[in-house]
């Protein structure tokens, strides 16, 4: 039995050696000293020892399963240190290597125009307003001098909420909102989405988006829109730009025009770009009419003011050459990566 033990020390200690993971450790383990294993089943056999040997060979049976067990904690050191080695290496990081760019997007050619106007009258004094694109049609139509049943809600069909609430059709109510709310002095743009049930074409979509301007206070006159106009559009399009105001009529206001610029194309020739005219129409404007200070509680007899309204849409076609305003909205990364 003695050389058993021995022998069981012997072969376990030179497996340990072979060993080269800790789920083959584990079995060694069961098979030498488990339950089941091969120093238990020598114990056994104990009974059939005499009464001197029995304490001798238990106390070397102790010595071998001690020193089995500390080997295999031992090798179990090993291999774990091992693993964690292998883990590092493989998991190392190089941090000399260059580095994965992230593809970051770009602005989109309409948030470009709109920011590059908001700072153009920002820097004239302007501040930015805004107001709901779901809107009464009391601030989107009434409030601005067109009462039901009048001819401008004709050019203007949009979608109704309920009788009473539509999606807005201009930017302008944002001047009633304004006016409401605040005393003059006021000079606001309010930039914005704006909807109309027209069908898709080339040049309608049936979401665009306006840039209202406002100016109310004492003394405003013509003079002040087309002086502040003058310098949007050479702002906008160069400083040799040439505009002309032509009357226009706007229910919201007396007098109305619209403004052009000569065509930067063929300079006041007439070409395709400009269909034959030498001008492009840029926005529509005028003195806010009395009926709609009054609307808003301002006395038109102390105060006097200036609106414009312009398509975003329009000016960013102009200024990147886009003959199909579809192209805003169907956000194409081939159409968006140009700008
Ligand atoms: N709201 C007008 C439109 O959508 C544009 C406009 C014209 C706005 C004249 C104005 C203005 O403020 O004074 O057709």
């Amino acid at each position: 039995m003695r050389s058993q033990l021995e022998q069981i020390r012997e072969q376990a200690t030179k497996e340990l050696e072979l060993i080269g993971d800790i789920k083959e450790l584990d079995n060694l383990r069961v098979r030498y000293i488990g339950k089941k294993g091969e120093l238990t089943a020598i114990l056994k056999q104990m009974g059939k020892l005499s009464a001197e040997e029995r304490p001798v060979i238990g106390q070397l049976a102790n010595e071998v399963r001690n020193s089995i067990e500390k080997a295999i904690s031992v090798r179990l050191g090993e291999l774990k240190a091992q693993a964690v080695e292998k883990q590092l290496i493989s998991e190392a990081v190089d941090v000399t290597m260059p580095g994965k760019k992230p593809a970051i997007g770009k602005k989109h050619p309409l948030t470009t125009v709109m920011e590059e106007i908001e700072e153009i009258f920002s820097g004239m004094g302007f501040d930015i307003a805004e107001g709901p694109e779901v809107e009464y049609d009391y601030y989107n139509f009434e409030a601005l001098n067109i009462p039901k049943n009048h001819p401008a809600r004709d050019t203007q069909d949009t979608f109704y909420i309920t009788d009473n609430i539509l999606l807005r059709t201009q930017t302008s109510p944002v001047q009633i909102r304004t006016m409401e709310n605040q005393k003059p002095p006021i000079r606001i743009i309010a930039p914005g989405r704006v909807y109309r049930s027209d069908a898709v074409d080339a040049t309608h979509s049936p979401v665009f988006h306006q840039i209202e301007g406002l100016v109310v206070d004492k003394g405003i006159t013509m003079a002040d829109l087309k002086g502040t106009l003058e310098i949007l559009a050479k702002r906008l399009y160069g400083d040799d730009v040439k505009v002309r105001f032509r009357p226009h009529h706007f229910p919201f206001t007396e007098p109305s025009a619209e403004m052009d610029a000569m065509c930067f194309s063929c300079h006041g020739e007439g070409c395709r770009l400009c269909k034959g005219e030498g001008w492009i129409e840029i926005l529509g404007c005028g003195m806010v009419h009395p009926k709609v200070l009054k609307n808003c509680g301002i006395d038109p007899t102390e105060y006097s003011g200036f609106a414009f309204g312009l398509g975003l849409e329009r000016v960013a076609m102009r200024r990147y050459n886009i003959d199909d305003l579809r192209l805003f909205f169907e956000n194409d990364l081939r159409f968006l990566k140009q700008f």
